[in-house]
C-alpha cells in the first residue's frame, strides 16, 4: 500500500461524500499563496471534525493551531449562530490569513482568533473563567501537546470531546531511536493520559491510526468523564 493509494482513496471519498466548497478550497489556495506550510487537515478529517461537533450540538469550540484557518472553518460551521470558536495561533502572518478566511466563510462574528504562544494565550482565557468547551482540537505544536491537554481538560465539561491531531507521525510514537520533542510530547501525552492521576481519572480516551493524503498518521480521541464523585 502507498501514498498514491491513500491520495486516491481520499480523492474518491472526497468525490461522493463531501461537496466541492469554494470557500474551504479558497482558503487552503491563499494559505498555500502565502507560503504557510500545507499541513491542513485534509477535507476527510475536517469534515470528522465537524460532524463530531454537529453530533454532540457544540456551542463552543476551542482550537489550539489554527494556521490558515482551515480546519477553524470546519469546526465553526458546526456551530449555532450564537456560538463560539476560540482559536489560539502562535505566528501573526498565520493569523492574519486564516482571519482573512474564515471572514470570507462569514463566521467573524462566531471566531475569536487570539494571536500569541498558547501556553501564554491558555492562561488568560482561563482567568476569564469561561463557560465550558464542548470540544478541543489540538493541533499545535507537538512537544506541548500534554500542556494543551491539561488545559483542555480543565476547560471543557463532562461528555466534551479533546481531540490531538498527529500523534502518529509514521510510528515514530513508538520507535524508541526517535527522541525528537514533537514525538516526546505525543508519547507523555498518552503517559499522563494512563497514569498521571489527575488526567486519567478525567477522561477515557483512544487513538485512532490513520492513512490518507497526509501520509501515515493518526489521532487521539478523549471523552471528559463525569468527576468522580466517590473521590470528592
Ligand atoms: N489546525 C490547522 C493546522 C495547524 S498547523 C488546520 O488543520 O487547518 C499547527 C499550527 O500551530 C501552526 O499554525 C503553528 O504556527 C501553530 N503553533 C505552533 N506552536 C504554537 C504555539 N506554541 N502556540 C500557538 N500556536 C502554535
Ligand atoms: C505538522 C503539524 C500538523 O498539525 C500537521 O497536521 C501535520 C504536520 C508539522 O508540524 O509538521
Ligand atoms: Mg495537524
Amino acid at each position: 500500500m502507498s501514498q498514491a493509494t491513500w491520495d486516491a482513496v481520499d480523492a474518491y471519498v472526497e468525490d461522493r461524500l463531501l461537496e466541492p466548497d469554494a470557500v474551504l478550497q479558497q482558503a487552503l489556495a491563499d494559505a498555500n499563496a502565502a507560503g504557510l506550510p500545507p499541513i491542513a487537515v485534509t477535507p476527510s478529517q475536517g469534515k470528522q471534525l465537524h460532524l463530531l461537533a454537529r453530533s454532540i450540538g457544540a456551542r463552543r469550540i476551542l482550537e489550539i493551531g489554527t494556521l490558515g484557518g482551515y480546519s477553524t472553518i470546519w469546526l465553526a460551521r458546526a456551530l449555532p449562530p450564537d456560538g463560539l470558536l476560540v482559536t489560539l495561533e502562535r505566528e501573526a502572518r498565520y493569523a492574519d490569513v486564516a482571519a482573512a478566511n474564515i471572514e470570507r466563510a462569514g463566521l467573524s462574528a462566531i471566531v475569536d482568533l487570539k494571536v500569541g504562544a498558547a501556553l501564554q494565550t491558555l492562561p488568560l482565557l482561563a482567568a476569564e473563567r469561561p463557560p465550558p468547551f464542548d470540544l478541543v482540537f489540538i493541533d499545535a505544536d507537538k512537544a506541548h501537546t500534554p500542556d494543551y491537554f491539561r488545559w483542555a481538560v480543565q476547560l471543557t465539561r463532562p461528555g466534551a470531546w479533546i481531540v490531538a491531531d498527529n500523534v502518529i507521525r509514521d510510528g515514530a510514537l513508538v520507535d524508541t531511536e526517535v527522541r525528537t520533542p514533537d514525538v516526546l510530547g505525543n508519547r507523555r501525552l498518552h503517559e499522563i493520559i494512563a497514569g498521571d492521576p489527575a488526567i486519567a481519572a478525567r477522561v477515557s480516551a483512544t487513538t485512532i491510526q490513520t492513512v490518507g493524503a497526509k501520509g501515515y498518521d493518526g489521532y487521539l480521541l478523549a471523552l471528559v468523564l463525569e468527576p468522580d464523585r466517590a473521590r470528592g
